[in-house]
């Protein structure tokens, strides 16, 4: 470390950059993909509630929090913690929280870029017409030899891995800062572009009903854990993605602030994948609580069936692999930075012993 006042890695080189990239991290596959299930399954409206109570009271906090400890040690989530511990003359021990954060984000990676494999084979299935004019068998058995057929999930589960990669070999700036710059706001305008086909369709409102109809009898204990679970995987937190992404942020910028603004964005982007999934659903007698099948095995159905089925389901699956490109370069990041800090490798070697 030359400059005890920067992290080694570089900086980002704005606070929209910091924006951009914690705003990548926290929409991904949870927002698109876990979100309007859990919603369908929890009974809709009321559960949205408790979830954004979860956002509000504590995974806003706990962000806050992770993004300034990042910030203060400048460094790999463990090396973060091993400082922050020695500067307060805390039990040193406190350095496996870093060992955990770490190791959960390359977990969650390992399952996470299967299902964008996923997403990517989708954007094929939809471009080739695989599903056009398809019944929920015809759907269902797509799904199934693909989920039996362990060369196609691993041939693109390697693409996503290796697009991954590149982009995270090319450092803060020059990777994850200019990739986030294009992937976010395309992002947002295939969203607005899926809602505004939703509003056009005759279940626009059914969908919105869904969504923001608020019957607290649904609310369960296990309801509230799911949502609970859901703020803190949303907005990223506790793996180390936030925190490293804190160490590259320069000290003027206010994190209250900015924090706001990610927790947000990510929100909103959550609420407007539901209103563009669920009138779509409804508009095609399909049902709303259809558990993770919903994207891969329900939406399929729609996309082949409805019209503009095929411009609108290749849009859909882009957006779902543009979410999830833009999460897991933050999930690998921190393994990334602890190799080249710690190892003495260079980021691209780094990237590949990650990766
Ligand atoms: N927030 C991401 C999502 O909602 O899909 C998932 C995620 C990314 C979780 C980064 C944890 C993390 F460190």
């Amino acid at each position: 470390m030359t400059d005890s006042n920067k992290s080694s890695h570089g900086e980002w080189s704005s606070r929209m950059a910091f924006i951009l990239a914690a705003t990548g991290s926290a929409v991904g596959l949870g927002n698109i993909w876990k979100f309007p299930y859990i919603t369908g399954e929890n009974g809709g409206g009321a559960f949205v509630i408790v979830y954004l109570m979860c956002v509000l009271l504590i995974g806003i906090p706990i962000m806050i929090a992770e993004t300034m400890i990042g910030r203060r040690g400048k460094r790999n989530p463990i090396g973060t913690m091993a400082l922050l511990a020695k500067e307060s003359d805390a039990d040193p021990n406190w350095h496996y929280l870093g060992w955990l954060g770490v190791v959960a984000g390359f977990l969650i990676l390992s399952y996470y870029s299967v299902i964008a494999g996923w997403g990517l084979s989708y954007i094929l299935n939809v471009f080739t017409g695989s599903f056009s004019g398809a019944g929920g068998e015809k759907v269902q058995t797509i799904f199934n030899d693909f989920m039996a057929s362990p060369l196609q999930q691993l041939f693109w589960h390697t693409v996503f891995m290796v697009v991954t990669m590149s982009v995270v070999a090319r450092g803060v700036t020059e990777g994850l800062e200019r990739a986030v710059q294009w992937l976010m706001p395309a992002l947002f305008f295939l969203l607005l572009l899926l809602v505004a086909y939703a509003m056009s369709t005759n279940s626009y409102f059914k969908g919105l009903n869904f969504l923001f109809n608020t019957d607290f009898s649904k609310i369960t204990g296990q309801s509230v854990l799911t949502a609970m679970g859901h703020a803190f995987f949303t907005l990223s937190l506790g793996m180390g993605a936030i925190m490293v992404y804190g160490a590259y942020l320069p000290k003027d910028i206010s994190i209250a602030r900015t924090t706001v603004i990610v927790a947000g964005a990510d929100t909103l982007v959550a609420l407007l994948a539901g209103m563009a999934i669920f009138p779509i659903v409804f508009e095609n007698n399909l049902q709303p609580g259809s558990g993770p099948g919903l994207i891969f095995q329900t939406l399929p159905i729609a996309f082949g069936n409805m019209t503009g089925g095929w411009f609108f389901g290749i849009l859909f699956f882009v957006l779902l692999v543009f979410a999830a490109l833009s999460s897991s370069i933050s999930l690998i990041e921190p393994a990334v930075a602890w190799l080249v800090e710690t190892r003495n490798m260079t980021r691209q070697r780094a990237c590949v012993w990650a990766g």
